[in-house]
């Protein structure tokens, strides 16, 4: 059998060696139990001083004092160590490094020419007028025929005016939004008081004023005594509002199938005059055509072109702006962050 000497002796080396070989806190903590704890072989020793003859006991004692010494400042300076490893270690996981360019999330926002129509459309729901709506792919009957378009009219050629397949469904890309009145006028019954904004499409080359793919923004009024002086004065009211009281605006005698009279209106840009859009009194004939009594009605009709309006509100000089979707041109309307 070992003596009490030896196997103390045993204990503190094996606790000594069990430190050592630690290499993180948890398997220090282990260490702990296992050599230094209340069941370990050093404690063991220290309780078998109880069962001691006293003159052994104070011999032995101040050996089981120096390896508990021994051993406890050997684990507090492995402990130490083992903590300070593990400090700098999180520095360096956890460490956000503030230079690093970030990703930068672009806002989202609306396109300029969104922003106009709910301008404009905000604009005529102030003065009593109703937002309508009609398809982008219409009949060309609506586009047309019940505008008093005649069938040998230049706009319905091929040249024009996108005609979808299959040919007898008689589906066009519409080329205005003036099938809005007649849909309009066909569902209700006077005092209409409309505002239709939408897309429209024309076989146009992309140039510096036109698109193939434009929008408007079409007007209808139809009440008793409605003269063309309430025409003027609306027009005047818009374009003001969309330019300022500074704008200089013509209009000019021209001819439409559906109103009469009819003209044109013109802004002054860019060093020459630009036609906004086209207006009239609506013509008995479409009044009627759609069930509305000319003696007891009368009404007047106006369809401006948005791009052209974008384009002198903010002194766009060339359509491609609007079109091409290039994100620094969208950004100045503050679409997307910058
Ligand atoms: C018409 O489209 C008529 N429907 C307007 C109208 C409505 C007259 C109600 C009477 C009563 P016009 O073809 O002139 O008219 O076109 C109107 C406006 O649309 C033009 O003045 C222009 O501003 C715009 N526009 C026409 N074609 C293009 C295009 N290719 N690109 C950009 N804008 C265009
Ligand atoms: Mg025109």
């Amino acid at each position: 059998m070992s003596t009490p000497a030896a196997a103390l002796d045993l204990a503190r080396t094996g606790a000594l060696a069990a430190i050592e070989s630690a290499t993180d806190l948890d398997l220090l903590k282990a260490v702990k139990i296992e050599h230094i704890g209340d069941k370990s072989e050093l404690a063991k020793a220290s309780q078998s001083l109880g069962k001691m003859e006293p003159a052994d006991r104070s011999e032995f004692g101040k050996l089981v004092g120096a390896a508990k010494a021994e051993v406890n400042a050997a684990f507090e300076a492995k402990s130490a160590l083992l903590e300070a490893e593990r400090d700098a270690r999180v520095l360096v996981d956890e460490r956000v490094d503030i230079t690093l360019p970030y990703q930068r999330v672009l806002k989202g926002g609306l396109h300029p020419l969104t922003i106009l129509t709910n301008e404009i459309s905000d604009l005529f729901i102030g003065l009593g007028y109703r937002v309508a709506e009609g398809p982008e792919l219409e009949s060309e009957w609506l586009n047309f025929d019940a505008l008093n378009i005649p069938t040998d009219h230049p706009a319905r050629t091929m040249q024009d005016t996108f005609f979808v397949e299959p040919l007898a469904a008689r589906l066009v890309l519409r080329t205005h939004t003036s099938p809005v009145q007649i849909r309009t006028m066909l569902e209700n019954q006077p005092p209409i008081y409309v505002i239709c904004p939408g897309r429209t499409y024309r076989a146009d080359e992309l140039d510096a004023t036109h698109t193939p793919v434009f929008s408007q923004v079409e007007g209808l009024v139809i009440d008793k005594g409605i003269t063309m002086a309430d025409l003027k004065g609306t027009l005047d009211y818009f374009a003001r509002a969309m330019f300022g009281p500074d704008v200089k605006t013509r209009l000019r005698p021209s001819f439409f199938p559906f109103t009469e009279p009819s003209a044109e209106v013109d802004f002054f840009f860019n060093g020459r005059w630009v036609e906004w859009g086209g207006c009239g009194m609506v013509n008995p004939k479409v009044l009627i055509a759609c069930g509305i009594d000319p003696d007891e009605y009368s009404g007047f009709a106006f369809g401006m072109g948005l791009e052209r309006t974008l384009m002198v509100r903010h002194g766009i000089t060339d359509m491609h702006d609007i079109v091409e979707g290039d994100i620094r041109f969208t950004q100045a309307f503050g679409t997307g962050a910058r």
